[in-house]
Formats: structure tokens, C-alpha cells, sequence
């Protein structure tokens, strides 16, 4: 039995989920305008979010015998998402029309990953990107909402 397409998935999850917990800590610290009271401490709840399935990812990984990335440059060189350096120039909506790319991309890795799982027959890490999925398809909807458009999955 070889879970090689899952561990892959896992491990591009493990990068991915670093670099989202990190462009969310970016819009932690760079908002400015309309809802910053409420949208700052939300920002550490949605890291807590991704850096909690962040570990149960890794952690089933490992125990499927991968190797996680685990260095800033691995995250940054394996993930699909891009950054840019910070800067006080985007309004709230804009900062918030990103993480809602960033929260679909993360969507469709773990359908990606549900497929992946479920050809190689390992229903705990099925379960986890099942879970994955739920958690990150539900803020996705919050985030549209706060902009103020339908869900767009
Ligand atoms: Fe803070």
C-alpha cells in the first residue's frame, strides 16, 4: 500500500498552510480603514485556524511515513501562493478580496487531496482534508459576506 500521491498533497498542504497563516498575519498588522476593531483580532483567530489544520496535516504526514517541510524557505519555495511586501496602501476590501483568494485556493488543494486520498484508499488523511475543507469553505464564505457577495464556491 503506497499513500505517495497523499503525502504529496499533505506536504504541498504543509507549505501552503504556512504561507496563508503568514499572509494573514501580513493583514493583521497592515489593515487600515472601516472594521479594524473587529477584523484585527479576527486575523488571530483565522492563523489560529490554519496553523491548528497545519498540524493535524503534518502530523498525518509523518505518520505515513513523509517528511514535512519545516523551514521558512521550503514553505516558501513548495507553496503556490504569492506574497508581497507589506505596505498601507490597500483598503480593507482589497485586503479582504485577497484572503478570500487565498482561503479558495486552499478549497480546491484539499478537493485535490479528497481525490488523491480516496484513489489511494487512506480514509483518516480523506477525513482530514474532508475536515480541512469544511473549516476553510466556511471562513471563505465569512470573508465574501464581510465584502458583501454571494459565496463563490
Ligand atoms: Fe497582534
Amino acid at each position: 500500500m503506497t499513500y505517495e500521491k497523499t503525502q504529496a498533497l499533505l506536504n504541498q498542504a504543509v507549505a501552503d498552510l504556512s504561507k496563508a497563516a503568514s499572509i494573514v498575519h501580513q493583514t493583521h498588522w497592515y489593515m487600515q480603514g472601516p472594521g479594524f476593531f473587529y477584523l484585527h483580532p479576527k486575523m488571530d483567530e483565522l492563523m489560529d485556524q490554519l496553523n491548528e489544520t497545519l498540524d493535524v496535516v503534518s502530523e498525518r504526514l509523518i505518520t505515513i511515513g513523509g517528511s514535512p517541510y519545516s523551514t521558512l524557505k521550503e514553505f516558501d519555495q513548495q507553496s503556490k501562493l504569492s506574497e508581497e511586501v507589506g505596505t498601507f496602501d490597500k483598503s480593507m476590501t482589497q485586503r479582504l478580496e485577497r484572503l478570500a483568494e487565498v482561503y479558495r485556493y486552499l478549497s480546491d488543494l484539499f478537493q485535490e487531496g479528497l481525490a488523491v486520498s480516496d484513489e489511494e484508499g487512506d480514509d483518516p488523511s480523506n477525513g482530514i482534508f474532508s475536515d480541512a475543507q469544511d473549516s476553510i469553505q466556511k471562513t471563505l464564505w465569512m470573508l465574501e459576506a464581510e465584502i458583501g457577495r454571494s459565496t463563490s464556491l
